[in-house]
């Protein structure tokens, strides 16, 4: 018995050395060319929804977020600001300040993605996931938010809230009102927009000081409520 247990490894290793080089090539070519896509794209969905069980433990099962844990709603978000957030977080980029606890907490899960193709795999499957009705937890004086938003911030987000891509600025009309008042503070305090390399998040923290405090904060996001769905 030992003896052909022993035998059956030895074999295997035998046929592969047979083979020789080139044919293992040919084998690789062969295998992926023979795959139909249809195949391929089912394997890729199963893994991409398998990759996402570990992100619906905070972001809830359907992407629209858990405020116990303010993770944020991620469904509907645009395909492109899903990628390229999750590259941030991957890179060190987004989560780099000591203080910003929920960043740092988001970036090692980001780390669980090992390659570009799973990112932007996930990122088409949170896209497409239905969007979250909105909560409303803050209150704030929506007349002087619109007057902030159309001062300042309409130029990137758009007059509805829609976003825009070509300016990389994200929607503001699908997360819910504590996720963008607590982003905005850390803008505001340096939290976010922290890194060398995160142009978009410099970017955001030099507008964010045109709402001089935090009740602007407050009635800009009252604003955006308003806005959308
Ligand atoms: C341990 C909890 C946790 C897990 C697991 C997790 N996240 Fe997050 N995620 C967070 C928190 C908290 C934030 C908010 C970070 C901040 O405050 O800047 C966040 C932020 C995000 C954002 C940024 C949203 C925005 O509007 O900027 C995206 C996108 C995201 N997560 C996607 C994912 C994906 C995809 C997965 C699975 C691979 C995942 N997350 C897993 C907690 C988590
Ligand atoms: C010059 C263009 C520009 C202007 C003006 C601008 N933003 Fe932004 N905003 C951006 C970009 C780019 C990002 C994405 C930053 C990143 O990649 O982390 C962003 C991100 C944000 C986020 C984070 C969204 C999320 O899902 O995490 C909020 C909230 C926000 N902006 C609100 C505002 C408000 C309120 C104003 C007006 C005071 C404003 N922005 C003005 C470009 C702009």
């Amino acid at each position: 018995m030992k003896e052909a247990r022993k035998l059956a490894p030895s074999l295997s290793l035998m046929a592969l050395m047979a083979l020789g080089l080139g044919g293992l090539i040919a084998m690789v070519i062969s295998s992926s060319a023979s795959g139909d896509d249809t195949t391929r794209d089912a394997a890729r969905q199963q893994r991409t929804q398998q990759l996402f069980v570990m992100c619906a433990n905070c972001h809830g099962d359907q992407g629209q977020g858990k405020q116990d844990l303010e993770a944020p709603t991620i469904a509907g978000l645009p395909r492109w600001y899903v990628q390229s957030q999750l590259e941030k977080f991957r890179k060190g980029i987004r989560g780099a300040h000591p203080d910003d606890f929920r960043g740092l907490q988001m970036r090692p899960m980001a780390r669980q993605i090992y390659t570009d193709e799973d990112v932007q795999d996930l990122a088409f499957y949170v896209s497409q996931l239905p969007r979250a009705s909105r909560t409303t937890t803050i209150q704030g004086d929506k007349a002087k938010g619109a007057t902030y938003y159309f001062g300042t911030c309409s130029t990137c987000h758009g007059d509805m809230g829609q976003g825009m891509k070509a300016l990389n600025a994200p929607p503001l009309v699908i997360q819910n009102d504590w996720y963008l008042v607590r982003q905005l503070e850390n803008f505001k305090e340096g939290r976010r927009g922290y890194h060398a390399k995160d142009s978009g998040g410099m970017l955001m923290k030099s507008m964010v000081s045109k709402l001089p405090d935090s009740q602007a904060i407050r009635d800009v996001v009252a604003y955006l409520g308003t806005l959308g769905d």
